[in-house]
């Protein structure tokens, strides 16, 4: 079962981190002090102990000792304690009914959140996000209309800052998309190796502001494809498979050259993980880890990363690489080849409507899963939250936490930062 024990970043107290979304709510309690009070009597010393709802943590020591004590209880002189309170009145008409015989009632385990805490079996903390951002040439932040939160980042002024301000609240690690200008994509897509275009540049750039950053890159052809698709297109329409991963491996080793520690492959074209681990490897990157977008669904969910980046196809779909988001046991097919091929990661995307994939996968393979949480889920909860239909904090704190207990080890979230405040306990 997914879980990991929370480790705050920020210094925040976890109780108040896990609170923000009453995951389990844990309040102050009032707690009973007794104070062991010293009386004359005429024959014996009594012992009068009285509960105290003082906060202050003065309770007066009177110096009795514990065999005073002891001896005290065995004479028979009972110190008090408030009386167990009575039994809590139910409202006028509640029909009187004999007690069900149950032997199992859950709810005795979900009673206080200090029991619900003490059971909780998946936890999120912002060491399982990876933030995905997209950036252009541009100085300026440009908003995404259809992601509201989300811009395109300035590669060396809003960038920087976004990242810093991940990395203030425990959310180390980042993957970039890149808007590339029209008049670098072609139909082969060779800007994606140019080891000075926008993505090569700016990871250079982070890794020499932030060398301990996680940076994942993402490995496909769309963002430089004047076809807007993953791959290749021939003529007749076909996207041309082994063409594609020659140069998907181009791309993955410029990454790599300019300092990624994660290449991503997301193009499913057939072999790409063996053929861009042996490119790596003969290019010395044996050190950089692929994360496979094993399980990647022909999903509607990604029209509004594909506005952010104007990368939709110019014709047609992407289901001849994609899956259909209707087969389940097929994602065994694209595990096992990638397993076999040597990622180091698998991917479920889209994450929420895939939650029975991302446990397939978490239960047939050893491998870390990761879990997509697209720009389409995110951007129906901002939706709902901003048409106030839903309260959207605590959606999309849920929504992180189903994937983790589906069985995600890290989740790629445009809410990374939001969620990270949120478990650091800031209201922003
Ligand atoms: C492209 C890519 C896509 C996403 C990530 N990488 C879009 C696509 O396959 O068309 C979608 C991410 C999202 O919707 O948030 N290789």
């Amino acid at each position: 079962m997914a879980s990991s024990v929370f480790h705050a970043p920020c210094g925040a107290p976890s109780i108040k981190q896990l609170e923000c979304q009453k995951y389990v709510g844990l309040r102050p309690s009032v707690t009973l002090r007794f104070n062991c009070v010293k009386t004359k009597t005429v024959t014996t010393r009594r012992l009068v102990v009285t509960a105290s709802k003082s906060h202050d943590g003065t309770t007066k020591k009177l110096g009795i000792s514990d065999a005073e004590c002891e001896a005290a209880v065995v004479a028979g002189n009972i110190p008090e304690a408030p009386p167990v309170p009575p039994k809590p009145a139910a409202p006028a008409g509640t029909p009187v009914v004999p007690s069900l015989p149950l032997s199992r009632r859950p709810r005795r385990n979900r009673k206080s959140p200090a029991m619900r805490a003490s059971f909780q079996e998946t936890n999120l903390s912002p060491e399982n996000f990876v933030y995905p951002l997209f950036i252009h040439e541009g100085e300026e932040d440009t908003p995404i209309g259809a992601m509201p939160g989300c811009y395109r980042l300035g590669w060396r002024h809003g960038l920087v800052q976004e990242v810093a301000k991940a990395r203030d609240v425990g959310v180390n690690s980042v993957v970039l998309f890149p808007k590339v200008p029209d008049a670098l994509k072609s139909p082969t897509g060779d800007e994606a190796y140019n080891d000075n275009g926008l993505v090569p540049r700016t990871i250079r750039l982070l890794k020499d502001r932030y060398p301990d950053l996680v940076i994942y890159t993402d490995v496909a052809l769309d963002p430089y494809s004047s076809d807007g698709h993953d791959g290749i297109v021939r003529e007749d329409g076909v996207i041309m498979n082994d063409e594609t991963v020659h140069q998907l491996c181009k791309q993955a080793v410029s990454q790599a050259r300019a300092g990624a520690d994660v290449v991503s492959p997301s193009d499913m074209m057939d072999g790409r993980v063996g053929a861009i681990r042996a490119a790596l490897d003969a290019e010395g990157f044996q050190h950089v880890s692929i994360m496979s977008y094993t399980a990647k669904y022909a999903s509607s969910f990604y029209g509004p990363f594909r506005e952010a980046l104007e990368s939709n196809p110019r014709f047609g779909d992407k289901k001849t690489y994609q899956m259909n988001p209707a087969n389940y046991r097929e994602a065994l097919v694209e595990a096992q080849a990638d397993e076999s091929e040597g990622a180091d990661i698998l991917l479920v995307k889209p994450g929420l409507p895939y939650l029975d994939v991302i446990r397939l996968l978490r239960d047939k393979y050893p491998l870390p899963i990761a879990a997509y949480q697209v720009s389409g889920e995110y951007s129906m909860i901002k939706a709902g939250g901003a048409l106030k239909m839903i309260d959207e904090q605590r959606v999309m704190m849920e929504s992180l936490m189903c994937l983790r207990r589906a069985g995600a080890d890290i989740i790629l979230t445009y809410f990374a930062l939001q969620a990270a405040r949120c478990l650091c306990g800031e209201k922003r």
